[in-house]
């Protein structure tokens, strides 16, 4: 599909009394700070080059007309401004409309639209098709409506369509990461007060490889709600002695001298992930900028045990694609990436030995799960936006 193809749909099925303007919105991966975003600590994500694209036009009365080339047997879902409601049944389009009730919300003026959307996004991998449905849909109607919303709100936009129309109580990260990715950089955010930089990732002969496990994730029906509501209970512990509002404000030393504060032993490994990842996050941010890709890897690597023995989100997939990953030559590091129990493993491979990669993990992946991998090198790209052709 390509930007004409998408504007010949969009005429097809909307008609042609109205040309449309085109939008996208990546994809991301995160490479290192995992579950630490709602615990209020520091993120490393990218932008990929997999996106939502959409063709939109503004419509004279308030209906909304929604279509996905991704979901076509669902139809066209109809439906107007002043009746906007989760539906199961609307699948898919929660999102999008999700993002036009949160806008809403936040008091901004929307008219109707009509909007056509595809994406190349793998779905259900772990990689935020979600986030990328949502922040395609809120650069559109930013655009479309002259609103002039900045783009880190177009984030928690997204991000509040998620949380409160969809129900999935997820953090900022992937919304972030959407609306603000740049090319050729990763962006470290600090989920407390959400200042960020963009580092640059220079990785000399090394490429960032994503292997989907294609086992599915569907974070709604997983244990991701419990698992925040284990480390919020497990700060409150902490409160009652520490003046902190996050479990990411913690160094490491702070934490084992206080443990003893949180009363289950789960909740008190949840909230040693939190801390832990939070802290190897900042310093692997600073082994980048040192080119010191070796220690960047072994960060990574880490970060997988955390998750898998403190913060128990990988599952067996997960586990064997990494274990498969670590045991490669030219492979730097390798970790589970976004809220786990099925998605992707990201690695740092050697341009080298990614073939070679790709032939031995598979077959080890395969035999031990019974899944067939897939292989993606990623390229850091630039976030939500319109295209202008
Ligand atoms: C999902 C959520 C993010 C983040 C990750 C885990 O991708 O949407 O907010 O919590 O899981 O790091």
């Amino acid at each position: 599909m390509n930007v004409k193809e998408l504007k010949q749909k969009f005429t097809e099925l909307f008609g042609a009394q109205s040309k449309p303007r085109l939008f996208c919105a990546p994809a991301r991966v995160n490479l290192i700070g995992e579950h630490t975003d709602y615990n209020g600590g520091h993120v490393f994500p990218c932008a990929l080059s997999f996106n939502t694209y959409v063709a939109a036009a503004k419509r004279t009365d308030s209906k909304i007309r929604l279509y996905s080339l991704n979901f076509e047997k669902m139809g066209l879902i109809e439906t107007d401004t002043q009746h906007l409601a989760f539906d199961k049944k609307q699948d898919w389009a929660n999102y999008p409309l999700g993002v036009f009730w949160a806008m809403q919300q936040r008091g901004l003026a929307l008219g109707g639209a009509d909007l056509l959307f595809w994406g190349d996004v793998p779905l259900g991998a772990g990689l935020s098709s979600s986030a990328s449905i949502e922040l395609a849909t809120a650069v559109t109607l930013n655009t479309l409506f002259d609103l002039n919303v900045p783009q880190t709100e177009l984030a928690k936009i997204g991000q509040e369509a998620e949380n409160k129309f969809v129900g999935m109580n997820c953090g900022i990260m992937d919304q972030f990461a959407s609306a603000m990715g740049k090319k050729n950089h990763a962006i470290l955010l600090d989920c407390n007060t959400l200042k960020y930089e963009y580092a640059p990732l220079d990785l000399k002969g090394v490429s960032i490889l994503i292997c989907n496990t294609n086992k599915p994730h569907n974070l709604i029906e997983s244990k991701y709600n419990e698992r925040r509501a284990q480390s919020e209970h497990a700060l409150k512990e902490l409160q009652s002695k520490l003046k902190i509002h996050a479990l990411g404000e913690l160094s490491e030393e702070e934490f084992e001298a206080n443990k003893e504060l949180i009363a289950d032993p789960v909740e008190r490994k949840r909230a040693k992930h939190a801390v832990y990842e939070n802290q190897r996050t900042l310093q692997a941010e600073q082994a980048l900028k040192r080119g010191d890709l070796a220690q960047f890897g072994q960060f990574m690597n880490a970060s997988h045990v955390s998750l898998r023995d403190d913060y128990e989100v990988t599952g067996a997939e997960l586990d064997a694609m990494a274990e498969a990953a670590w045991k490669q030559p030219g492979v730097l590091g390798a970790r589970m990436t976004g809220g786990g129990f099925g998605g992707c493993v990201v690695a740092l491979v050697k341009n080298e030995n990614i073939e070679v990669f790709k032939q031995n993990v598979a077959t080890e992946y395969e035999a031990k799960t019974g899944y067939k991998p897939d292989f993606y090198i990623a390229s850091a790209e630039d976030g939500a936006r319109e295209i202008i052709d």
